[in-house]
């Protein structure tokens, strides 16, 4: 071969690799579009295994086709952290050692930071879990709207306010979905409680459903790009939402443009003709009746299995829908399992605490602080009394679908003696006993809960251990258990179990400086509110709970967190409830003689949800939606805006000045709310269109501009079924939350 032709392929060579270099590993490189290798796919399989690839094949998996090197799919929970393997066929855990995870803080306190790069830490730190796991859809995140502060699963939610909830969730596909790993929202929609989750009929308004129930569902999917949703357990229009055409066809596809896959909830499929026609992909757990029908695979009667080949055979029904489906998983497969530059994930990584401990420092809500009791000054403390069973009890195992197997959980108790060390005594008692189990699933806390003494025994320990202290810090609110924060089951009320009330009134007879840590992921009555000086919001925390809550405790780390939900003073001041049907129609519960039974609920506070409840009805909450204070101040400066009117095509922006007129440094959720003066169907007095985070150092100022268009100012005409922004006057309200307003500035829409 001439010189010349060996250097022209020399160069060659040297161009292929480094081209290779800067896109991706030529030897991995297919070349091809993910749509072909799809169809191309498709094309080479048999109808049962087309079939076999539409339902589970295990609790956690679907099958994939071997003769053609097409991986199985392997779902796991949860939204907090990547749950324990289970058995083949069981709920319970395959009892590994090597699959214990880092947990990291509920949903809800992933709301309270305000901060979308939290959200994209956070699915980035818990995609990286799941990939090293070899999951290809992790099921989460949750997004279903605050309704009722005693639904059990809010606290794997994103709180009331459909704004808040859609900026929350898509950094947090994006972050899940680097890692080749699908996201997985849930649960499409309207599972707002979980009494009757299977039966619930629910009826409302197109305008409440566009304007309030669906909107972070829908940025999940046209900005999140979420490779998967899904389909919840609950009726809509008389039609499970997992084969429901209004929710699947005709808004997830026709009018969103999704192109993942839709996934059963865990049983929530009952019907193959409605299965097959209405959207729904991939069945997973219908309740596999492996015991008496003796079947060689009981995962074979689902209902988009063996009944849905046979409807095929007999010439029923065609394999359009069938090739849908598929189309729709093998396009999930070469996202996932298939991607080759997919990264290789980690497990319980130190970083992976870190990310924990920083989402939950920055989640935390300081409530109330008056006489600024907090932070704990540990240069002038001697004794710190520590008083409840949340100080100790673990709250990473339970719940329901979400609960994990950790490597490691800090209790609060653990977080504030290693934090205060020698510097001062700390000094616990219990307080009162809430539930001293600690089992689920297979997963044991190994914690002994066990204490047999009476409740006024527990509180005149705790007493004595109070009265001289420094401090006292009580860790109370809820839990895992049943009716406390917990899937499958609701609280019957807004206060605190376990007679707590009575805890904390008495403690506050005996010590004037007292905290009161509410773990919980919901609102809860607070009757004592006025004899205690601080509340901290502390949420269920995940791994690094403890160390979060000192920090925040002790001052290491300023409280930024807002609150994603209203806490009402009482249940008659929420919407759901005042208005009812929470929990459905009272004359069909009443007749209702078996847990079959659909019962409709109508929503009859219609859009108004949460705060705009409370501003429509003129109600005073306990402490308002976006309330949160710090350990420094802030002074607004007056807003403006960069015109008076504005078209339909343009944008307006508000800039305000915000100034940290303390002593420390600190973080400013600055939020703007848009006010309709003038509407043609009614509106809640404001809504949340717009926030933004600032940090300011002690003495610094910034100019915080938000900037928002027409979208900002539409509301849904279910009559035209679309999005109306009417002209005429409207109001930017800019605040520290939704009550405490800093400036308003108006302006016109022509
Ligand atoms: C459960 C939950 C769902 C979970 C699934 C698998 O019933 O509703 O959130 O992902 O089943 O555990």
């Amino acid at each position: 071969m001439n010189m010349k032709l060996k250097t022209m392929l020399l160069g060659l060579s040297v161009m292929t690799a480094l081209s290779a270099f800067a896109q991706k590993p030529v030897y991995l490189d297919t070349g091809k579009p993910i749509e072909e290798r799809v169809k191309d796919a498709l094309n080479r399989m048999t109808l049962e295994e087309k079939v076999k690839m539409i339902h589970a094949q295990s609790k956690f998996s679907s099958a994939g086709v071997p003769r053609l090197g097409i991986p199985e799919v392997w779902a796991t929970d949860g939204p907090h952290g990547i749950r324990p393997e289970v058995l083949w066929d069981e709920w319970d855990q395959a009892g590994w050692t090597n699959d214990s995870c880092i947990a990291y803080p509920a949903l809800t306190c992933l709301s309270a930071t305000w901060n979308p790069e939290m959200s994209h830490l956070y699915g980035k730190s818990i995609g990286e879990e799941a990939r090293y796991r070899k999951k290809d859809i992790l099921l989460g995140p949750g997004v279903n709207i605050y309704r009722t502060p005693l639904n059990g699963r809010n606290f794997e939610y994103m709180g009331e306010d459909p704004y808040l909830s859609a900026t929350m969730v898509v950094p947090y596909i994006k972050g899940v979905q680097e890692n080749g790993v699908a996201a997985c929202v849930k649960h499409y929609a309207l599972n707002n409680q979980e009494f009757n989750r299977h039966t619930t009929n629910v009826q409302l308004s197109d305008r409440a459903l566009y304007e309030i129930y669906l909107p972070a569902f829908k940025a999940a999917v046209q900005e999140g790009g979420t490779w998967s949703i899904m389909g919840s357990y609950n009726l809509y229009q008389g039609q499970h939402a997992c084969h429901n055409k209004r929710l699947l066809k005709d808004i997830l596809r026709d009018e969103w443009g999704f192109d993942g896959v839709v996934v059963s909830d865990w049983g929530g499929v009952h019907n193959t003709e409605q299965a097959i026609r209405n959207g729904m992909d991939l069945e997973f757990g219908s309740w596999t009746n492996g015991l008496s029908a003796g079947t060689r695979n009981a995962y074979d009667n689902y209902y988009l299995a063996f009944p849905y080949l046979k409807l095929i055979k007999e010439g029923k029904v065609g394999t359009k829908e069938l090739d849908e489906k598929v189309i729709n998983i093998l396009r999930l497969i070469f996202r996932t399992s298939m991607d080759p530059y997919k990264p290789f994930g980690s497990l319980g990584s130190p970083e992976h605490g870190q990310a924990g401990r920083k989402i939950a420092e920055e989640g935390i809500v300081l409530l109330q602080n008056k006489n600024n009791v907090l932070p704990v000054d540990l240069n002038k403390t001697k004794k710190i009394a520590v008083i409840g069973e949340n100080a100790i009890k673990m709250m990473t195992v339970g719940g329901g679908s979400s609960s994990l197997k950790v490597k490691y959980e800090i209790s609060p108790l653990d977080g504030l003696k290693n934090r205060v060390g020698s510097q001062a005594e700390v000094v616990y008692a219990r307080g009162y006993v809430g539930d001293p189990t600690g089992e689920y699933n297979g997963v044991k806390t190994g914690q002994d809960l066990k204490d047999d003494r009476s409740e006024d025994e527990l509180l005149a320990e705790a007493l004595q251990v109070a009265k001289d202290a420094d401090y006292v810090i009580f860790f109370g609110g809820l839990n895992k258990s049943n009716h406390q924060d917990c899937e499958d089951s609701d609280r019957a009320s807004l206060g605190l179990p376990y007679a707590q009330d009575r805890v904390i009134s008495e403690l506050a007879k005996v010590n004037k400086k007292l905290i009161v840590v509410n773990i919980s992921g919901n609102a809860v009555a607070m009757p004592w509110v006025n004899d205690v000086p601080a509340i901290v919001q502390g949420w269920f925390l995940g791994s690094e709970a403890g160390t979060a809550l000192a920090s925040v405790l002790v001052g290491d780390t300023n409280p930024s967190g807002k609150l994603p939900f209203t806490f009402p003073a009482k249940l008659e001041d929420v919407g759901a409830h005042k208005l009812g049907e929470y929990p459905g129609n009272k004359e069909e519960l009443a007749k209702s003689k078996h847990r079959g039974d659909t019962i409709n609920e109508t929503y009859h506070e219609d859009i108004f949800v949460g705060y705009r409840w409370a501003d429509k009805e003129k109600i005073k909450p306990l402490f308002p939606f976006g309330h949160g204070l710090s350990y420094t101040t802030f002074v607004y400066g007056k807003p403006s805006a960069d015109k008076k009117t504005m078209t339909a095509d343009d944008t307006i922006s508000f800039t305000v000045n915000v100034k940290n007129t303390g002593t420390r440094e600190g973080q400013e959720v600055v939020q703007l709310y848009i006010s309709d003066k003038k509407s043609s169907l009614p509106r809640p007095v404001k809504e949340l269109k717009a926030f933004q985070k600032v940090r300011l150092a002690p003495g610094e100022e910034k100019e915080v501009t938000l900037t928002v268009d027409k979208k900002a100012l539409s509301f849904f005409d279910d009559g035209k079924h679309e999005w109306v922004a009417e002209p005429g006057k409207f109001e930017a309200v800019i605040g520290s939350s939704s009550r405490d307003i800093r400036g308003i500035v108006s302006f016109e829409l022509k």
